[in-house]
């Protein structure tokens, strides 16, 4: 941001991600950094939550980040989970971030079924904005923003594609833990699959995976890993 003080950058939520937020908004309380020029488009939505419902990702980001900095409220992008013509807000939502000139970083989290965003592990995967149906493994993962009952939480959402993912012009994942770990491998070292959407960043080329040790501790020989796929390199682990 410092180098590019309008930057555009798409965010995920998810528990990972909550300490990287925080320290965004210790730097920016120190004056370190300036977000009045920054444009934000968050990956995903639930459908069926207004975005002032406590349990909707919007509320999230706005307690875990908006609320402690200086972005400019017409700069933030969401998705609406309930607008009535949901094509037409899909076809929205990708208008806007070719209108604000593409995403410049694109952060992710990893589901624990590899996916990102929305994306869900499937048959096939969908390139621009959509309407998704949720894994019953996602919804479960979910279920603390509904007070643990997952028969609340909704069986849809709205999800930024795998193609907007890769137009981005640089990618960071996060991974914290050994429950991702299975997962990482994959992504890193696996064939790229629909079945694991997270391995469709093998495709890209300039993307960095933020990991702990415990992420990454599946992954022997990071160093060695831009000879398996330039786009998977592994800064963590070593
Ligand atoms: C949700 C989000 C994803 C996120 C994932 C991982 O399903 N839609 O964008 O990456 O959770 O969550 P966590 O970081 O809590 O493991």
């Amino acid at each position: 941001m410092r180098a590019q003080p309008a930057l555009v950058l798409a965010l995920p939520t998810g528990r990972t991600p909550i300490p990287f937020y925080r320290y965004l908004a210790a730097i920016h309380r120190k004056k370190r950094v300036d977000f009045s020029r920054v444009t934000t488009f968050n990956l995903d939505e639930f459908v069926g939550l207004a975005p002032s419902d406590p349990r909707s990702y919007r509320a999230y980001m706005q307690r875990h980040l908006f609320d402690h900095v200086n972005l400019s409220p017409r700069r933030i992008h969401f998705l609406n989970g309930i607008a009535s013509d949901v094509e037409a807000e899909c076809r929205r939502y990708e208008r806007a971030i070719a209108r604000a000139g593409g995403v410049d970083l694109m952060i992710l989290g990893l589901g624990r079924n590899g996916h990102v965003g929305f994306n869900e592990p499937a048959r096939f995967l969908m390139a621009r904005t959509h309407l998704t149906r949720l894994a019953a493994a996602t919804r479960q993962a979910n279920r603390a923003l509904f007070g643990s009952r997952v028969a609340d939480v909704p069986r849809s959402a709205l999800s930024i594609g795998i193609g907007t993912i890769l137009g981005a012009r640089r990618i960071v994942l996060m991974a914290t833990g050994a429950g991702k770990s299975r997962c990482v491998e994959r992504m890193v070292n696996g064939p790229v699959t629909p079945e694991l959407p997270a391995s469709f960043l093998q495709l890209h080329a300039a993307v960095d995976l933020w990991l702990d040790g415990a992420a990454a501790r599946l992954l022997r020989g990071a160093r060695r890993l831009p000879e398996v796929g330039a786009a998977a390199q592994s800064r963590c682990g070593r």
